[in-house]
């Protein structure tokens, strides 16, 4: 789209405004998606987890609407129950050696999580996990962004309590990283390991070309830029609740930050953002420039940081140059040009295979990042650079990153020129260190989420995307609909854009413009938070704790009450019977003291082939000695891949048992059981 987008076309007497005066009768409002049968289509017999919760979309590509889906099952996959303290979302499915125990949570991915959290109409995993997060959860591992997730976040749901409730830790956090503020630059510096991107053009010229696993300290685009967003995110937050004083306060080290950043770290012969080094060593000195771009260099326009200047600007032309940044499957993280461009320094010890690197191969995680900031520019920068085309050719590639072969599989790097998962370890797959849900939300179908009274839409598409509509997205306390249908064919609703709050039309043009419509905000319902009294987050002995009847390995044990729900068969999570167990099988937890439950979740796993979910199940308590079936059970039949549900008359126990008939020759996988 053209500069001439940017002009902001408040809706006015043409266009239909505010629910009541819909000129169109609710009878005409009939749903053009049937959310019921996405559903189910997309998520088998897990579909009821999705139904009410996320927000629906599909598109004439029928690859991103796929791909849309399967980041969903990314979502809830990554959702772990931390019993009282209710859901974390997780960067890998399963523990890795640097999570923070014993929550396994990790701080680096925590932008894309909840970016992605905010279109889920059920705000308890973005809002438990960012309590969890401010409370102890950020341990400053990683660099992050979290405070400017946190405004993100309450620009979609507008809830002011949850957004301020921890503005003091937040302010807390924010100061403790003076410790990597150098105060004669204004700037803060990072080890690239610890910017979550090791082996980077600073860390392996640091090590002078030999490794670059750690080293490197440097003044990056990416920590000034978080920490530039954070600040601007902790003013607007004090303002919500009229700290005036640190609102100034942090408005002002924003400034500072920002003029630091084009002062500094722009580099006009390049003309992109770069690292200086902060380390001094044999081979690199403090300040220096690194020698070559970096897609990281990208990074301020993520967070709207530099100004509007054709200068700067031209630092994107760089993603387009096929010799540049530009990879044909992916956006290069380092430029062929660099001397140890995609040079292999770090293999897994156990499987021989590449690990991460950041010398070139293609991350979702920054092409997230990449795409975010393309449509910050292309919203509202004035240049010309690049096009909506751009956005979405980029956007395209990126969701052809997604697929394995004909399978979705999601893995941490790529080959930028070949499209090849590199790391491929067994912790790798369906990772959770990028974004997509939000790329959709906010850049294709183009909702700029306010803080003011206003709903805005700018899609920035081509001519490419003839249809698209999303549906049941949380905007404001109400849900909405964008559709988007080139010549009316695809919802019979007329040729156009065209909103709706509530299944009320509110705005429509004939034509793809910005619309900016008055949106009052509607009071948000509560979040219900159901607390599972049997997840135990450790492989250990204590309460609770789980016991089986085969398969008795701690490990395989734990699995069942671990918080974790997944069905990928990719990586299996759960308790597994033994083979050739006998058709009979058992699971009991045992909680510290006598425990009150009255229905229980049970997830159990089917491939079709060895893994079979059991014929029939039962709930059992202890009675002189002696299991017996709790009195009162309303027992779901059984789901494959789903969560299959019973309910009992409440009861009052300290150990209790669900008693499996598991097919003959097969055998059960309990990936989850949880009693409440
Ligand atoms: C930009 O970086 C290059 C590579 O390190 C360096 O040679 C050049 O002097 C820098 N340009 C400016 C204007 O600092
Ligand atoms: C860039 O300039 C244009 C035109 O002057 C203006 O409409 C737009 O808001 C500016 N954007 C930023 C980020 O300053
Ligand atoms: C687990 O069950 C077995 C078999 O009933 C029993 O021998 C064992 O003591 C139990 N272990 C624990 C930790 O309860």
């Amino acid at each position: 789209m053209l500069y001439s987008s940017l002009f902001l076309l408040a809706v006015q007497s043409g266009l239909t405004v505010k629910g009541a005066k819909a000129s169109s009768s609710p009878s005409h409002e009939k749903r053009a998606l049937d959310t019921s049968a996405i559903a189910t289509k997309y998520f088998g017999n897990d579909a009821p987890w999705y139904k009410d919760r996320i927000a629906y979309f599909e598109c004439s590509d029928s690859q991103i609407t796929d791909v849309y889906y399967y980041r969903w099952k990314i979502f809830r996959a990554h959702q772990r129950d931390l019993g009282a303290k209710g859901y974390i979302s997780t960067e890998f499915l399963d523990d890795v050696s640097w999570q923070l125990e014993p929550w396994a949570s990790l701080n680096d991915a925590t932008g894309f999580h909840v970016a992605e959290g905010r279109w889920n109409r059920d705000r308890r995993f973005k809002d438990d996990y960012l309590t969890h997060m401010l409370t102890g959860g950020d341990d400053r591992h990683f660099t992050d962004y979290i405070q400017d997730s946190v405004w993100g976040s309450y620009l979609v749901d507008n809830d002011v309590p949850s957004a301020t409730k921890y503005l003091d830790q937040m302010k807390t956090l924010y100061n403790q990283w003076v410790d990597h503020f150098d105060s004669s630059k204004g700037l803060y510096w990072v080890e690239p390991l610890l910017d979550a991107t090791e082996y980077t053009i600073s860390s392996i010229d640091a090590s002078g070309g030999k490794d670059g696993f750690t080293g490197g300290d440097a003044f990056r685009p990416s920590v000034n830029s978080y920490m530039y967003a954070n600040a601007r995110a902790l003013a607007k937050l004090a303002g919500l609740v009229g700290q005036t004083s640190v609102t100034t306060d942090y408005n002002s080290r924003a400034a500072a930050i920002k003029s630091n950043v084009q002062k500094s770290l722009w580099n006009s012969t390049l003309s992109h953002f770069i690292d200086r080094y902060k380390v001094s060593n044999d081979y690199v000195k403090y300040w220096e420039p690194i020698r070559g771009r970096e897609l990281v260099g990208i990074l301020p326009w993520t967070f709207d940081l530099p100004d509007n200047s054709s200068e700067y600007a031209s630092s994107w032309k760089h993603l387009l140059n096929p010799n540049e940044l530009a990879g044909a499957k992916g956006l290069r993280t380092v430029e062929p040009s660099y001397q140890y461009y995609m040079k292999q320094y770090r293999y897994d010890a156990a499987s021989g295979r590449r690990e991460c690197q950041w010398n070139g191969p293609a991350w979702p995680f920054q092409i997230t990042q990449a795409l975010l900031g393309m449509s910050n520019l292309l919203d509202h920068y004035s240049q010309n650079v690049v096009t909506n085309s751009d956005y979405i050719k980029l956007l395209k590639q990126y969701t052809q990153i997604h697929y394995n072969g004909a399978s979705l599989n999601l893995q941490e790097d790529y080959d930028p020129d070949n499209g090849g998962a590199i790391v491929g370890l067994a912790r790798s797959p369906h990772y959770f260190h990028s974004g997509y849900i939000d790329l959709i939300m906010t850049g294709l179908v183009g909702i700029r989420p306010r803080a003011d009274d206003f709903l805005e839409i700018n899609p920035l598409i081509t001519s490419d995307i003839k249809y698209f509509r999303a549906e049941e997205v949380p905007y404001h306390g109400t849900n909405i609909v964008v559709q988007w249908d080139a010549d009316g064919s695809r919802y019979n609703q007329g040729a156009g854009l065209r909103v709706e709050r509530d299944g009320v039309v509110i705005a429509t043009s004939p034509t793809l413009k910005r619309l900016v419509i008055p949106f009052q905000k509607k009071a948000i319902i509560g979040i219900t938070r159901p607390i599972a009294k049997s997840i135990q987050l450790q492989t250990t002995t204590t309460y609770p704790y789980g016991n089986a009847s085969s398969g008795t390995n701690i490990d395989n044990v734990h699995d069942a009450i671990d918080g974790r729900v997944w069905f990928f068969p990719e990586l299996a999570n759960g308790w597994n019977s033994d083979v050739n167990s006998a058709t009979t099988q058992w699971y009991t937890v045992t909680f510290e003291s006598a425990t009150q439950i009255s229905r229980a979740e049970i997830a159990f796993f089917d491939n079709g082939n060895d893994f079979k979910a059991p014929t029939a199940y039962s709930v059992q308590v202890l009675s002189n000695g002696k299991w017996v079936d709790v009195a009162g059970q309303k027992k779901d039949a059984v789901v494959a891949n789903g969560i299959t549900n019973v309910q009992f008359t409440a009861t009052s126990i300290a150990q209790v048992r669900l008693a499996i008939t598991q097919p003959a020759g097969k055998r059960t996988r309990l990936v989850e059981v949880k009693y409440f």
